[in-house]
């Protein structure tokens, strides 16, 4: 039987933060508080049925206050970056906190992974379920309208932690969520990640501007060493990579798959271990970040994270998309309900 158990995990001005367990009948495990609905810890089996932590994170609550690079959290209102922190929506313009250089950045100073959510845990089938809630004022951010947002965790008896984001607003602004864990399948203290294999499924990405801002074109990943068409260790063009404005692998790829249309975006597997995950969503982008502005952080467990000891594969719409007409738009009307669904699934080989 798939369960869910729940403790305090700590307090924020008084406010209880509550760490949910999600565990399914073959004892994989997913921790999760209702801090920006935070993935805390996730246990899945190795090849030989060892069960590892392969997410990075903290012991406590004061770090993800203070020192997270966005661990495990849920983004929102807009994930990625938004040039100048500005855009224009029905003949107003809005100005939202320039928290990255010249952007915006996921959501703000204060974006949904700083918020605590409402939860209620519950099973369904196999899968053990979370529900978190949120509402976001009008003008939180400065995004216009009050917003209802939904992330359900399912984890599932085949070892798939799935994410499904919905949201409406009463004014019309925009919205892009995504989910950023930095997985390292060998076990969150293990090191680099260049020993992963990586494949993505897109034959194409953004190419970005000295300030990380998609120039609006397309470009083929093909001569590139962005070309993860097959499967690649992604260490083998780590230092090509380290060349480039992103200071490594952090680019946003155009996937195959039409856009709106659920299917697989990358899969990713550590040979070491034998753990396999694939990743899946209904958005047109998937932004491949190797943890590269990481230094020096004090983990759980006694670890300590350095640059490329993760990747995250964020499932989103393109950056700064609401000021590139050409790229699907983040806008989100008012009565029209937002929908996200990512799957992360692991396996073993
Ligand atoms: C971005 C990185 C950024 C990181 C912050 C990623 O999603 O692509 O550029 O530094 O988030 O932790």
């Amino acid at each position: 039987m798939p369960q869910v158990s729940s403790k305090e995990f700590g307090k924020v001005q008084g406010k209880p933060v509550e760490l949910y367990t999600l565990t399914n009948d073959s004892g994989a495990k997913a921790e999760i508080i209702t801090l920006g609905g935070t993935l805390v810890s996730l246990y899945m089996p190795d090849k030989n049925g060892k069960l590892d932590d392969i997410v990075l994170g903290f012991g406590n609550l004061e770090q993800y206050l203070t020192d997270s690079p966005y661990f495990g959290a849920n983004i929102g209102r807009a994930a990625n970056r938004i040039a100048g922190g500005k855009f224009t929506l029905e003949g107003s313009e809005y100005q939202l906190a320039v928290n990255n250089g010249p952007n915006a950045l996921h959501g703000g100073e204060e974006g949904f992974n700083m918020k605590i959510w409402d939860a209620e845990g519950y099973t369904s089938g196999d899968s053990a379920c979370l529900k978190l809630t949120y509402t976001s004022p009008d003008g939180e951010e400065n995004y216009p309208g009050e917003m209802n947002v939904e992330a359900v965790y399912s984890l599932t008896g085949s070892n798939e932690l799935k994410i499904d984001f919905n949201a409406s607003c009463d004014k019309t602004t925009i919205v892009n969520l995504t989910h950023h864990s930095y997985f390292n399948l060998a076990g969150h203290n293990s090191g680099k990640i260049y020993d992963h294999n990586l494949k993505i499924e897109a034959d194409q990405y953004t190419p970005v501007d000295e300030n990380m801002i998609p120039t609006g074109q397309l470009k083929p990943v093909e001569g590139t060493f962005l070309d993860f068409r097959s499967p690649k260790r992604i260490g083998e063009d780590a230092e090509e990579a380290a060349k480039e404005y992103t200071s490594g692998f952090d680019h946003n790829f155009a996937l195959n798959k039409p856009e709106n249309e659920y299917g697989l975006a990358a899969s990713v597997y550590d040979p070491k271990s034998g753990r396999k995950m694939d990743v899946y969503t209904d958005q047109p982008g998937l932004q491949f970040y190797a943890a590269n502005f990481v230094e020096n952080l004090k983990g759980k467990q006694g670890a300590l994270y350095n640059p490329h000891c993760g990747l995250c594969l964020e499932p989103q719409k393109f950056p700064n998309a609401i000021n590139i007409p050409s790229f699907a738009s983040p806008v989100l009307k008012k009565g029209e309900i937002y929908k996200h669904s990512i799957s992360y699934s692991f396996s073993t080989e």
